[in-house]
C-alpha cells in the first residue's frame, strides 16, 4: 500500500525591498508522506514559516508566491483546497489562534460546520478528537474560554481541532517553543503517537535539533530560502554534508558538551 503524499514543487516567495524584488523562498521542493514526520530545520529567518504559509496560500502582507505547485497524490491543489480539509495547522502560540470570547465548544462546532459535517456526528467526533489529543474530560474542557486554559491545554485543543478536520497532513510551526519543558515533551509524545495511530503526515518546523532527533523520520535543511540538504534523520546527524547542517548538528551536540563525529 502506498501512503498518501503531498508534494511541494519549486515553491517560491518574494518580497520587495529597496525597490528590488527579493526571493525569500527559492524553488523549494518537499515531499511529505502520511505516517511520517518531516522536520524542516534551519536558522532563524531561513524561510521555514514562509514555506509553510506559501504552500497553503496564507502568506503575510508584503510577500507573494511566485511559481511552485503543491500536489496531493499528484494533483495540483490551491491553498484554499488544502487548508483544513487535507492539511491542518498548529502554531507556536496557540492562544493567538483562538477567539478569546468563544468557548472550546464553539471553536469545535465552527470547524465541523465549516467542513459540512452532519450534526448528528458532532458529539462523537469531538469526544474522540479531544480524547486522542489527551483532553479526555471533554465535558470539562468544552465550556472553557481560552483565558481559562494553560498554553499546553490550548496546544492540545489546537491538535484536537486539527484531528476534527480529519486532514491527513499537519503543518506544525514551532509547536512547542512557547511551552515549558514538561509540556513540550508531552506534546511531542502526542504528535509521535498521532503519527502512528492516525497515520498523520507531519511537517514539523523547528530549530531545535533535540526535537528533530526525538521525532523526525526525515529532515530538510533550509538556508537563505533554499533547501540545502534532505535525508533520513540519522544521516543528517551522523553524516551531515552541507555546512548549514553541520552547524546545526554541532550546535546541538555542543549544548550537551559532546564532540561532533567529524
Ligand atoms: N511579511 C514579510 N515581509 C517581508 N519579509 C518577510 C516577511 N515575513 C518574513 N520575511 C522575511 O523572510 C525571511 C524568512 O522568514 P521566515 O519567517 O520564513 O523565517 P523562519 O525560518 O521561519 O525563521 P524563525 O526560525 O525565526 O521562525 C526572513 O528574512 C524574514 O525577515
Ligand atoms: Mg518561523
Amino acid at each position: 500500500m502506498t501512503a498518501l503524499r503531498l508534494d511541494v514543487i519549486r515553491l517560491g516567495v518574494r518580497t520587495r525591498r529597496a525597490g528590488e524584488t527579493l526571493a525569500l523562498v527559492d524553488a523549494v521542493d518537499l515531499t511529505l508522506q502520511a505516517g511520517e514526520v518531516l522536520a524542516l530545520v534551519g536558522a532563524s529567518g531561513s524561510g521555514k514559516s514562509l514555506t509553510c504559509a506559501a504552500a497553503l496560500d496564507v502568506l503575510p502582507p508584503g510577500t507573494w508566491r511566485e511559481g511552485g505547485t503543491v500536489a496531493l497524490e499528484g494533483v495540483a491543489r490551491t491553498g484554499a483546497e488544502l487548508r483544513g480539509r487535507h492539511v491542518a495547522t498548529i502554531l507556536q502560540n496557540p492562544r493567538s489562534a483562538f477567539n478569546p470570547v468563544r468557548t472550546m465548544r464553539a471553536h469545535a462546532e465552527e470547524t465541523l460546520r465549516a467542513l459540512g459535517v452532519d450534526r448528528a456526528r458532532w458529539d462523537g467526533l469531538v469526544a474522540s478528537a479531544l480524547s486522542d489529543a489527551g483532553l479526555a474530560d471533554a465535558e470539562r474542557i468544552l465550556p472553557l474560554h481560552p483565558f481559562e486554559m494553560s498554553g499546553g491545554m490550548l496546544q492540545r485543543m489546537m491538535i484536537a481541532l486539527a484531528l476534527l478536520t480529519g486532514a491527513p497532513f499537519l503543518f506544525a510551526d514551532e509547536p512547542t517553543t512557547d511551552l515549558d519543558l514538561v509540556v513540550q515533551r508531552e506534546i511531542l509524545d502526542l504528535l509521535d503517537r498521532l503519527k502512528t495511530s492516525r497515520g498523520l503526515g507531519i511537517l514539523l518546523v523547528t530549530h531545535d535539533m533535540g526535537v528533530v532527533a526525538r521525532l523526525a523520520d526525515r529532515v530538510a535543511v533550509m538556508e537563505a530560502g533554499r533547501i540545502v540538504e534532505t535525508g533520513p534523520v540519522m544521516d543528517l546527524f551522523y553524516r551531515p554534508s552541507h555546512p548549514a547542517t553541520r552547524r546545526l548538528v554541532h550546535a546541538h551536540l555542543s549544548l550537551y558538551g559532546l564532540e561532533p563525529a567529524s
